[in-house]
């Protein structure tokens, strides 16, 4: 049996790292594992402008420990009015290295996010011509759809046409939860890519109510039934070059998940790769994991491949039942269980 695994540094090609002291509690557990991240810039206000991205970009950087090497790819928040210059001149100068689609009201702090993709012409033209990735939160959030079925509808009624306007636009479908993302996926042409979670080809819906309400088995994307499941998990593990490693890591402090109202997100970015390397072992395709977490990201994103190597080890990993203390304490995803791999410290 395999006792090691070595591949080059991986990616996070999306995460959320906070602000504030949930930013400096939680980028670590990111760094150690990545050596890049794609950062969400669901903030309040959001990240909207080169000078914000270039401050938030900062604030990342100060949060690690000197001497940390690690990453931002920072990304731009699409607003209603927001201009295809500044987009441009982010893109152009590597202050941005994607925008980001939340239709309004779709989830955390997208308030401010796209009421109509319609009204985005000036901003996809742009993007298609300059190459930029578009990264997609893929659901309506008409309240009338059945949240289970909102991706679905989400590829059907706004996905199909996008591509269909804009051919040659790069677009990751993030957080991708049903067979009809990876169908639509592996229909398109090499421009369209998806990132996939642990929690996604993991757990299926069950696990959000087993024996009572599981607030931290709760995201957006919710998690869909077993069949769907199933199918992510085939597609994450296939070996396409259209598939790679996104944690959507989405830190909430234990009081704004254990409450009358819980926030979305699982936080998963303490053992994510030990996550992810359970899941090709278990479909015994662990020589594939190197391409899911650091070949097909970069080379989707046109930017070069790390040049380090990690090491998986093959040691019982106890993941504790929260991290961190206080208000800025967390639970984490795999909470209480014993994952079998272990990330290996650094030489
Ligand atoms: O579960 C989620 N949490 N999904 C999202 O799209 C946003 C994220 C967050 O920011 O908490
Ligand atoms: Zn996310």
């Amino acid at each position: 049996m395999t006792q090691t695994l070595t591949i080059r540094r991986p990616d996070d090609w999306h995460l959320h790292l906070r602000d504030g002291d949930m930013l400096k509690t939680v980028a670590h557990y990111t760094a150690r594992q990545f050596a890049r991240a794609i950062v969400m810039p669901n903030l309040t206000p959001p990240v909207s402008t080169v000078e914000a991205a270039n401050a938030y970009r900062q604030r990342i950087l100060d949060a690690l420990p000197q001497g940390t090497d690690f990453t931002p790819l920072m990304v731009c928040y699409l607003t209603d009015s927001i201009d295809p210059a500044e987009i441009e001149r982010g893109y152009t100068s590597g202050a941005f290295a994607a925008c980001k689609l939340y239709p309004a009201h779709a989830t955390t702090n997208s308030a401010h996010g796209v009421t109509d993709i319609r009204k985005m012409t000036g901003v996809l033209e742009t993007m298609q011509r300059i190459g930029m990735p578009l990264l997609i939160h893929g659901e309506v959030t008409d309240r009338h759809v059945d949240i289970f079925d909102r991706e679905a509808v989400f590829i059907e009624t706004i996905l199909t046409p996008l591509v269909a306007d804009y051919p040659d636009l790069k677009i990751v479908l993030e957080h991708i939860t049903t067979s009809e993302a990876v169908d639509f996926v592996n229909a398109a042409g090499p421009n369209i890519a998806a990132t996939i979670t642990p929690q996604h080809i993991i757990i299926n819906r069950n696990a959000i109510f087993d024996g009572g309400i599981r607030p931290h088995a709760y995201c957006l994307p919710v998690a869909k039934r077993e069949q769907h499941r199933l199918a992510v998990r085939a597609a994450a593990v296939s070996g396409s070059p259209k598939f790679f490693l996104g944690t959507d890591s989405a830190p909430h402090a234990i009081g704004r998940k254990e409450t009358a109202c819980g926030c979305a997100g699982i936080f998963n970015a303490p053992y994510a790769l030990e996550s992810y390397a359970q899941v090709f072992e278990d479909e015994g395709v662990l020589d594939r994991l190197e391409g899911f977490a650091s070949l097909h990201g970069p080379r989707f994103y046109g930017l070069p491949l790390n040049e380090g190597m990690v090491t998986l080890e093959r040691v019982d990993t106890p993941v504790p039942d929260s991290l961190g203390e206080g208000a800025l304490a967390l639970v984490p995803f795999h909470a209480g269980e014993t994952l079998r791999w272990r990330l290996a410290e650094k030489a």
